[in-house]
């Protein structure tokens, strides 16, 4: 092999290549190169048939956690913190199923008509990963320092009520974007029956994982992290500034 060929091999083997906004192929969530057996690329996630659940397809074993912030019940403006375990339809959960680091990453339903596979080489859960969304207590539902998700955003700066959560009387209008979805954030919305559904309802907006971040490193996406936003800067691409009005 030249050394121009090993060099190029090694970076297609180290992964996460793809620049922001160029798709899931080559990017941290194209577990194709990792995988035991020859998968393509959706199947870590999503299935045609014998999925999890209905909703999203969703191939990749839940965790069975509860997640919760153990350092405080409420946001600074009165929001109580929620509570969220693998019945909420939210996509907060569906995250968590690999990033709690309790479920091997290629845990399965499955794959080529084949039942229960681990797909992934070397069974990696994350474990003192930065990629451990649970860092504080790892092995637990804690979410304790971590930013709130499955949990109200006041769209058009009203009061909303999701995931049984209703913003505090301190979240005020002035405080927000009133449109995040209009700067490429995905809001969603909980009908008062569990349901929820991707898009901006007023009264019953909420926020998820997939609120700052495209799985899928889709065109919405503007840096690092697949984050709908930039990670650095001031103005309104940079992440914070698409929903918080600072
Ligand atoms: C690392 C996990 C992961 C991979 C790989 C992945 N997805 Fe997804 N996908 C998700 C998650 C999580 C959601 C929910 C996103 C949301 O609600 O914002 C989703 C949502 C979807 C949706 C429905 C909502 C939407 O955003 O359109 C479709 C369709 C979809 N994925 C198709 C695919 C296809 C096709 C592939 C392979 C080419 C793929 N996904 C690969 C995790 C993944
Ligand atoms: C099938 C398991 C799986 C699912 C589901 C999953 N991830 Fe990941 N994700 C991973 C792994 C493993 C990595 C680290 C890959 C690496 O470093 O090679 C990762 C990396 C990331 C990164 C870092 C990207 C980078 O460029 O370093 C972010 C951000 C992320 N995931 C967010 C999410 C969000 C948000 C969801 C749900 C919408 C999600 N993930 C769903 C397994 C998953
Ligand atoms: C309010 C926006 C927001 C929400 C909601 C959010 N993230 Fe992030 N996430 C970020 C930002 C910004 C970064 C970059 C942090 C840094 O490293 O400076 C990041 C980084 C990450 C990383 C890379 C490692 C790290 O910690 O820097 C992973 C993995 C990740 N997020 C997963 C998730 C998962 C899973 C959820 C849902 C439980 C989630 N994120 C919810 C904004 C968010
Ligand atoms: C998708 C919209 C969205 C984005 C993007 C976003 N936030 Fe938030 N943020 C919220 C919501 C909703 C709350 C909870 C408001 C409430 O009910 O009190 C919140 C709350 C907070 C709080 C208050 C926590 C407390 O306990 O009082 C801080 C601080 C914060 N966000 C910082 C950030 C930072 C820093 C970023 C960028 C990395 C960011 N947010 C990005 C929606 C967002």
């Amino acid at each position: 092999m030249t050394a121009v060929a090993l060099i190029a091999g090694l970076v297609i083997a180290g992964g996460a290549m793809a620049a922001p906004g160029d798709g899931i192929a080559l990017s941290a969530h194209d577990f194709t190169d990792d995988a035991t057996t020859t998968v393509g690329l959706c199947t870590f996630c999503h299935t045609p048939h014998r999925a999890q659940q209905t909703k999203l397809l969703w191939n990749h074993t839940l965790s069975s956690l509860s997640y919760s912030w153990s350092d405080t019940t409420n946001t600074t403006n009165g929001t109580p913190l929620p509570t969220f375990d693998n019945t909420w339809q939210g996509v907060s959960k569906n995250c968590l199923s690999c990033h709690d680091g309790t479920v091997a990453i290629g845990d399965v339903a499955w794959f080529d008509a084949t039942p229960n596979q681990n797909l992934f080489a070397d069974q990696h859960n994350l474990p003192g990963d930065p990629r451990l969304i649970t860092f504080n207590n790892p092995g637990t539902g804690d979410m304790a320092g971590n930013h709130p998700v499955a949990h109200p955003f006041p769209f058009q700066g009203q009061v909303s009520t999701y995931n049984s959560v209703t913003s505090g009387s301190e979240v005020v209008a002035s405080g927000w974007v009133a449109d995040p979805t209009a700067g490429g954030i995905r809001l969603f919305n909980d009908d008062g029956s569990g349901n929820v559904s991707a898009g901006a309802v007023a009264g019953q907006s909420g926020i998820e994982c997939s609120s700052c971040h495209d799985p899928h490193n889709g065109s919405q996406v503007l840096g690092e992290y697949f984050l709908r936003g930039t990670l650095t800067g001031s103005d309104s691409n940079y992440i914070c500034l698409k929903c918080h009005n600072k």
